[in-house]
C-alpha cells in the first residue's frame, strides 16, 4: 500500500461484484474517488445508474455519480439478468437513494475531472468499456492525465459469456479495442485471476454478521451465488479485484504482453488475444494479471466492509 490517497474514477455497471468493488474503494480509506460513472452492461444504464446511487447512498458516501452510455458503440446491448437479476442488483433492499445523480453525462464528468486535475488519475472500469472509449474519441488529450487503467475484463485463457470471451469485453468489443490500443498503461484483471477471487459460503456468513452493510452484501452474494455456485465453490467477486489491484499491486502477479481484442470472429467476438510468445512482433500494451493472493484479497474486503459499518452510516 502506498502513502497518500490514490485518485481514481470508477466506471461501473452495478452489478453485485461492482457493488463490492465500490464498497472496497470507499471503505478502504485508500482512495480519493473523484467520481463514479455508470454504463449499460449487467443491466440497462437506467438500472446501473439507479443501483450505483442506491448502493453508494446505502453505504453512506457522497460522490458525484454520472450516467453514461445506454448501449455499446456499434452493437445492441447484451445484459446479464441470469447473473444479476432483472434490476441488475437483485437480492437485497437498499432503500431509496439520498444521493442525487449528476446533471452531467459520464463523458462530461470524466472529461472535466481529467482536464482539471493537477495529478494523474487511475481509471477503474468494471463494466463494458463504452464510456472510456467514447471519452478517448471525444477528448483524446485527457489520456495524458490518466495514470493507468486497471480494468476488470477479458482473460488470457478462458471466457465466461462465450467459450472465448469475458462478458465486459464481449458486450462492447469495439470500445475495448479502442481502449487497449489507446497507449495508456493498462492492467487487465481478467477471468484468469477473478475466477480465483472466490468468496466462500462461510466467509459470506461471517460478512452477514458484520453489521448492516455486511448483511446487505451477504444478501447480494446469496443472489449472485445462485448463478455461480453451479460452477464454483464460492462466488467470484470479479470487479473488486481491479480495485484491490490498484490499492495493493502485489495482490496480483502480471506479465507485460500484447493483447488484441477480437471484434468480428464468428466464435470469438470479444476475445482478448494474449500474445504469450511474442509471435505477433507487436509491442506489449498490457499487464495481464495471471496470479492472485486470494486470502489477502478477502481480508481487504472484510476490512473495508467493517470500516463502512463502523462509520455508522445509516
Ligand atoms: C464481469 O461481468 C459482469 O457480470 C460482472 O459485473 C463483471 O464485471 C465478469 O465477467
Ligand atoms: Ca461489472
Amino acid at each position: 500500500m502506498r502513502d497518500g490517497k490514490i485518485p481514481v474514477i470508477i466506471d461501473c455497471d452495478p452489478g453485485h461484484d461492482d457493488a463490492v468493488a465500490l464498497a472496497l474503494a470507499f471503505g478502504s480509506g485508500q482512495f480519493d474517488v473523484k467520481g463514479v460513472t455508470t454504463v449499460a452492461g449487467n443491466s440497462t444504464v437506467d438500472n446501473t445508474y439507479a443501483n450505483a446511487l442506491k448502493f453508494l447512498s446505502f453505504i453512506g458516501v457522497c460522490v458525484e455519480v454520472a450516467k453514461g452510455a445506454a448501449k455499446p458503440l456499434l452493437r445492441q446491448l447484451t445484459v446479464a439478468p441470469n447473473v444479476h437479476g432483472t434490476t441488475g442488483l437483485d437480492g437485497t433492499d437498499l432503500g431509496d437513494s439520498r444521493l442525487k445523480g449528476s446533471g452531467r453525462s459520464a463523458v462530461e464528468l470524466l472529461t472535466e475531472i481529467l482536464r482539471t486535475s493537477s495529478e494523474k488519475i487511475t481509471l477503474i472500469p468494471t463494466g463494458p468499456l463504452t464510456n472510456i472509449a467514447t471519452l478517448f474519441l471525444a477528448a483524446p488529450e485527457v489520456k495524458e492525465n490518466v495514470e493507468q487503467i486497471v480494468l476488470m475484463g477479458g482473460a488470457a485463457l478462458e471466457g465466461n459469456w462465450t467459450p472465448a470471451a469475458e462478458f465486459n469485453i464481449f458486450v462492447d468489443p469495439e470500445a475495448a479495442r479502442i481502449v487497449f490500443e489507446s497507449g495508456v498503461p493498462i492492467t487487465m484483471v481478467g477471468l484468469d485471476v477473478t475466477h480465483k477471487a472466490l468468496i466462500y459460503p462461510d466467509e459470506i456468513e461471517a460478512l452477514r454478521k458484520q453489521g448492516r452493510i455486511g448483511k446487505a452484501i451477504a444478501e447480494l452474494m446469496d443472489f449472485y451465488g445462485i448463478f455461480y455456485r453451479k460452477q464454483f465453490k464460492g462466488n467470484p467477486v470479479h470487479d473488486a479485484v481491479a480495485v484491490a489491484a490498484v490499492m495493493c499491486p502485489d495482490i496480483i502477479s502480471t506479465q507485460h504482453l500484447n493483447v488484441s481484442v477480437e471484434t468480428c470472429g464468428e466464435f470469438t467476438r470479444g476475445m482478448t488475444v494474449v500474445d504469450f510468445r511474442g509471435v505477433t512482433g507487436k509491442d506489449p500494451n498490457c499487464n495481464v494479471a495471471l496470479g492472485l493472493d486470494r486470502e489477502s484479497f478477502i481480508d481487504l474486503i472484510f476490512d473495508a466492509v467493517r470500516k463502512l459499518d463502523e462509520s455508522g452510516a445509516v
